[in-house]
């Protein structure tokens, strides 16, 4: 867990100018200095790292691949096609949160890849304005039919995440609901550059909605 002591000392580059520094637990919260937390979410293969990247590139902002921060036992199962338990999950999802806020705290905003398939999973990701009140969570739900996506996941080749984790990751989904504000969701079916396009233009709404 992050705590106030472990936290960077320097939270901003010397250049930025104070409003626009993360403020600590406690602080006013400052529409205009938000910085925004997007969660690139959906099924395996809906294209969590395609779009995030696309977005990362486009906004100018850092990316996090999730995939990244999963322990050795966690990938060693998904690659046998073992769906990872709650268990398996919660370290991870708070190290995703973990690393979210450090570079948050040199940046205006990030990219994360991270499939959050059910709304407890999402919920740990929504405690870090806890700690930083100025952090706008955006998640950004990618979905399309599960056909769709095994299909996708089949013609890959050379990532860990095989086919049939697709059809788990359906049966572990929980779509967010209406009262999830924070969701911006995505139809995929379409073509790469139709999903990136329509994305990007869905997260600078929601930023500018935000200022
Ligand atoms: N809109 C699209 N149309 C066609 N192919 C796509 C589209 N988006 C992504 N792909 C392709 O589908 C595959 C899965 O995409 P990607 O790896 O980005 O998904 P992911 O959600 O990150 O998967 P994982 O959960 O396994 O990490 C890739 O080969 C990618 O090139
Ligand atoms: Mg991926």
């Amino acid at each position: 867990m992050l705590s106030h002591e472990n936290r960077p000392a320097t939270v901003q580059p010397a250049s930025k100018p104070a409003a626009d520094r993360l403020t600590p637990n406690g602080a006013p919260n400052d529409a205009a200095s938000s910085h925004h937390l997007f969660i690139v979410t959906g099924p395996a293969g809906c294209g969590k790292s395609t779009v995030g990247k696309f977005i990362a590139k486009n906004m100018n902002l850092p990316f996090i691949e999730g995939d990244e921060y999963h322990p050795r036992a966690n990938v060693e199962k998904m690659s046998r096609d073992i769906p990872l338990t709650d268990a398996d999950r919660w370290d991870w999802l708070t190290r995703l949160r973990e690393e979210s806020l450090q570079r948050l705290s040199a940046s205006q905003g990030v990219v994360v890849t991270c499939s959050a398939l059910k709304r407890k999973y999402r919920d740990v990701i929504r405690v870090a304005p806890y700690y930083f009140h100025d952090v706008l969570v955006h998640f950004i739900y990618l979905h399309a039919p599960e056909s769709v996506l095994l299909a996708r996941v089949q013609a890959r080749h050379g990532h860990y995440m095989g086919a049939g984790m697709v059809h788990s990751q359906f049966d572990a989904l929980e779509e967010p609901g209406d009262e999830e504000t924070d969701v911006i969701a995505v139809d995929v079916s379409g073509s790469v550059d139709e999903v990136e396009t329509t994305t990007l233009a869905s997260v600078q709404r929601a930023v500018l909605r935000d200022l």
